[in-house]
């Protein structure tokens, strides 16, 4: 059961959606999806019962991956059947595209490129939000031009960066995702909004089987998105039913992908005191969501043990990374190397006084080993986290994520500098 909500008026309606301000707490509002479909901005509507509760379940996961991810959006906790709880938002009248492959509006506005163009990056396009108008595209100029303003910002060429950034950021998570049950995004359109309080730009709306082009397989012919209502020539019963049972595939699918981490790292020290940087690689691993086990074990003083602990590991099948923390002469992480076909990342934890001797019996190798070497502990994390998103989007998405952050953070504090000069 939902919890009781104390509802106030109506913020906005569209024609899809209900936006509700909540009296209790004014920051936040209840986005309410209604059983209606429509396509040409508009022209084409339908009922269509269920599809709300299919939309919300739908963007809930969706956000939630992003929102796990590290990616900014006003997606805050599913309410109910058809109802999500989400940030209010001064929203920016802006649709951003981005497309992986040319279908579509794209091949009448571009003539001459063929369906299944790939783009690499992929493509950023932006169109204003305006029915009467078919949402006219806009280039890069005219929207830093527009001038626009939400929640007290003004949409100038540094925020048009943020969020084209964004969304490519977006559309790459959910490409990997999708990926990952053998299905190809397409494209797909979001929107942005800005929180009146602390004037943030976050990804906003809604994200659901209108919002993308998916094809299983890569197939076209096998399409689950709203382009099977847009292409139906009469909209009969059957058609609809059919398009209804394509949106509750996509959200049955989306259950399978928030999955448990597949993958692991053992971070194995040759002594306990240096147990303090092992923490450090450990709190990486877990910023990126890859779980993390230490252990104490010399490869000089006790190798039989250390090949004991090899062996439970490589037992259990967890496809795992290792990393060996040991000073001085660095036996550990060669002697993991030549005994395992994982990949084993040396850390030592360098002293002042022969620091720059003992790094030598890290890097000097016998022949057939592959182990690399890094110093920082957080480096250890990253490489460890980067091996292991090879196969799990989960953890590449926070990767994505976090570089997407920083370059906000640095692209912020650039405006800010310039502004204060
Ligand atoms: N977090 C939010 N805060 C305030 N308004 C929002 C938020 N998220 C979405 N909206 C707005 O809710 C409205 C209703 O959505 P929808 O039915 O899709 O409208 P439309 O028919 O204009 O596309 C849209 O105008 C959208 O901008
Ligand atoms: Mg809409």
């Amino acid at each position: 059961m939902p919890k009781e909500l104390n509802l106030g008026d109506i913020l906005i309606e569209g024609k899809t959606k209900i936006v509700y301000n909540l009296p209790d707490s004014p920051e936040r509002v209840l986005l309410h999806s209604k059983d209606r479909i429509s396509a040409g901005d508009g022209a084409r509507q339908h009922e269509l019962v269920g599809k709300a509760a299919i939309s919300t379940t739908t963007a809930a996961a969706v956000f939630k991956l992003l929102n796990d991810a590290g990616v900014r959006t006003h997606f805050i906790e599913k309410h109910s059947e058809k109802e999500f709880l989400a940030y209010k938002c001064e929203m920016i009248p802006i649709e951003w595209v981005t497309r992986r492959v040319a279908t579509g509006s794209f091949l009448r506005r571009n003539p001459g490129v063929k369906e299944g163009y790939r783009f690499c990056p992929p493509k950023l396009e932006t169109f204003f939000k305006d029915d009467a108008n078919h949402d006219p595209q806009w280039s890069h100029e005219q929207l830093v031009s527009a001038g626009l303003k939400a929640a007290g910002i003004t949409i100038g060429p540094d925020e048009v960066a943020i969020m084209g950034k964004m969304t490519m950021t977006v559309f790459e998570i959910l490409e990997r995702a999708w990926a990952s049950l053998n299905c190809m995004l397409v494209d797909m359109k979001i929107e942005f909004g800005v929180t009146p309080d602390k004037g943030e730009i976050m990804v906003a709306d809604i994200i659901d089987s209108d919002s993308w082009r998916l094809w299983p397989a890569g197939d076209r012919r096998l399409m689950k998105d709203k382009q099977v209502y847009r292409e139906l020539k009469e909209v009969t019963a059957e058609g609809l039913e059919t398009v209804k049972r394509n949106f509750e595939w996509v959200a049955e699918r989306l259950k399978e992908l928030n999955p448990k981490p597949s993958a692991r790292v053992v971070v194995l020290m040759g002594s306990p005191s240096d147990t303090a940087h092992c923490e450090k690689i450990q709190a990486t691993c877990h910023k990126f969501g890859v779980p993390c086990e230490l252990r104490v074990t010399s490869a000089h003083k006790g190798t039989d043990e250390t090949m004991e602990i090899l062996a439970s590991y490589e037992g259990e099948g967890i496809p795992t990374v290792f990393v060996a923390v040991a000073g001085r002469s660095n036996g550990l992480g060669p002697v993991l190397s030549g005994n395992a076909t994982w990949p084993v990342i040396n850390c030592p934890p360098v002293s002042a006084d022969w620091g720059a001797e003992d790094i030598w019996s890290s890097l000097r190798l016998p022949s057939g080993l592959g182990c690399t070497t890094v110093i920082s502990p957080e480096a250890a994390g990253i490489q460890a986290a980067q091996i292991l998103a090879l196969t799990d989007h989960v953890i590449w998405a926070k990767l994505r994520a976090s570089k997407l952050n920083t370059w906000i953070s640095l692209k912020t504090a650039d405006k800010k500098v310039r502004n204060d000069k």
